[in-house]
Order: C-alpha cells, then sequence, then structure tokens
C-alpha cells in the first residue's frame, strides 16, 4: 500500500482543522444561548453523535421531507446529511434568533423556520400532509401539557398518516403525559438509551395509534 503524499496529508490536516474548529464553534455558541436562556435550551452541551445516530435510526434518506424541531447548533442536521439526507428535505426549526442565524449560513439549502416549533401551522402548511418524520430537540421537560398538545397537534397535522416522531430526553420516561398522548389518539415507545451523551439519554417514538403507525416505533 502507498503512503500518502504530503499534498494528500496537508488536505487531511485541513480538513480535520475545519472540523475541530466547527465544534468548538457550535459548542461555544451552545454555551452562550444556554447562558442566556437555560430553560429555554434545556442542555448545556450540543448532543453527541451518539445521540444523534440513535435519534435518526429509523429515518430514510431520500424518503421524504424530515421537519426538525429545535435544531440548536445542527447536531442532527448536520448527521442527517453526513447520512445522504438531500439538504432540501430538511425543514428547520429554532426558535433562538442567534442559533437560527447560524443554521441559515450553515444549512442554506435547508428550509429554516425560526419561530416557537408549537406555532408551525401558523407558518408551515400542515394541509399538505408531506412530512415523513419529525426529529425533535425541544426541552420538553422545560415545556408545559399545553404547548406539548399545541406542538405535538400542529406536528402531526403535518406529517403522514404513518409518520413517526424521535425525541430525546434526560429522563427515564416519556416527557410527555400520557393524558397528552391519549387526547391526541397518540402513543409513545422507549426505542433507545444513549450512554455517549451528556448527559445520557432515552430516545422515544411518538406516532398515532394505528397498528400501521405504532409499527414504525420499531
Ligand atoms: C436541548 S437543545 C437541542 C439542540 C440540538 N437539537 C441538539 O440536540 O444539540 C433545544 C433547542 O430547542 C430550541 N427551542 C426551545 N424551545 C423552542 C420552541 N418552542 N420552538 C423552537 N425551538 C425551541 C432551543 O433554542 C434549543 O436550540
Amino acid at each position: 500500500m502507498s503512503s500518502p503524499s504530503a499534498h494528500e496529508t496537508v488536505a487531511k490536516t485541513t480538513q480535520d482543522t475545519d472540523s475541530r474548529l466547527k465544534w468548538l464553534q457550535d459548542h461555544v455558541q451552545f454555551v452562550q444561548a444556554f447562558a442566556k436562556n437555560p430553560l429555554g435550551i434545556g442542555a448545556i452541551l450540543p448532543s453527541s453523535r451518539a445521540l444523534a445516530a440513535a435519534i435518526t435510526a429509523h429515518l430514510q434518506p431520500g424518503s421524504g421531507k424530515v421537519l426538525e424541531l429545535g435544531s440548536g447548533t445542527g447536531a442532527f442536521t448536520q448527521y442527517m446529511l453526513t447520512r445522504g439526507f438531500d439538504p432540501a428535505d430538511l425543514i428547520l426549526v429554532e426558535q433562538d434568533a442567534a442559533l437560527a442565524a447560524r443554521l441559515r449560513r450553515r444549512f442554506p439549502q435547508s428550509t429554516l423556520l425560526q419561530i416557537p416549533a408549537q406555532t408551525l401551522h401558523l407558518h408551515y402548511d400542515t394541509t399538505q400532509r408531506d412530512i415523513v418524520a419529525t426529529v425533535c430537540g425541544l426541552p420538553l421537560r422545560n415545556m408545559n401539557r399545553s404547548v406539548h398538545a399545541q406542538m405535538l397537534k400542529a406536528t402531526f397535522d403535518a406529517m403522514r398518516p404513518e409518520g413517526a416522531l424521535y425525541l430525546f430526553t434526560y429522563g427515564a420516561t416519556c416527557p410527555v403525559s400520557t393524558r397528552t398522548l391519549n387526547a391526541l389518539g397518540l402513543t409513545s415507545r422507549l426505542t433507545a438509551f444513549v450512554v455517549k451523551n451528556l448527559p445520557p439519554a432515552c430516545v422515544f417514538c411518538i406516532t398515532r395509534m394505528t397498528d400501521t403507525a405504532s409499527s414504525q416505533c420499531k
């Protein structure tokens, strides 16, 4: 096997430096956002690659539009792009102005909505029902029942009937109450526990109660 040329070595080093710089910028911006609004951000660090892998594990590139709620610095977005998702298929929702501005610069081909996720129906034509899946990074434990209900109604109205919403939480139970889920005809299931995240996190899948929909939560 031939050893890499000097040109290849320089290119690899530059690539490594670029991705470390991006990682550092993400972390600095996330910590700044957290310092300004700890409850609204709900985490001290962006999610790990392991959590990004677990929360997007059941999503297939090329299957249709994916909605991402609470994109932050784009930990899940970036991961989906490395898995081959078309950036034009991603709809990112982020209410923090500074984080939204950075997402817009970083992912110019994706749709960016700088809005509270629970008002999705006012900014997106949910009657198209063209979303196949939702990845949710919202700090649901810091939100009340009425916001959960508004957000879930708007999201499930926008999704295809078999659409699933994947969320993560630092607790062992689903952050959306059974009462709220039942009222909307939804059900939840734990799909993963991710140790390699700070703090470790559980992934839950929420779908409609029909058999076809709930079979999405493998
Ligand atoms: C826990 S962070 C997750 C960020 C990113 N998904 C990750 O995993 O690293 C939660 C994100 O949701 C955003 N957020 C909180 N409440 C929101 C709301 N009602 N609508 C839209 N975004 C919201 C915060 O600004 C923050 O960027």
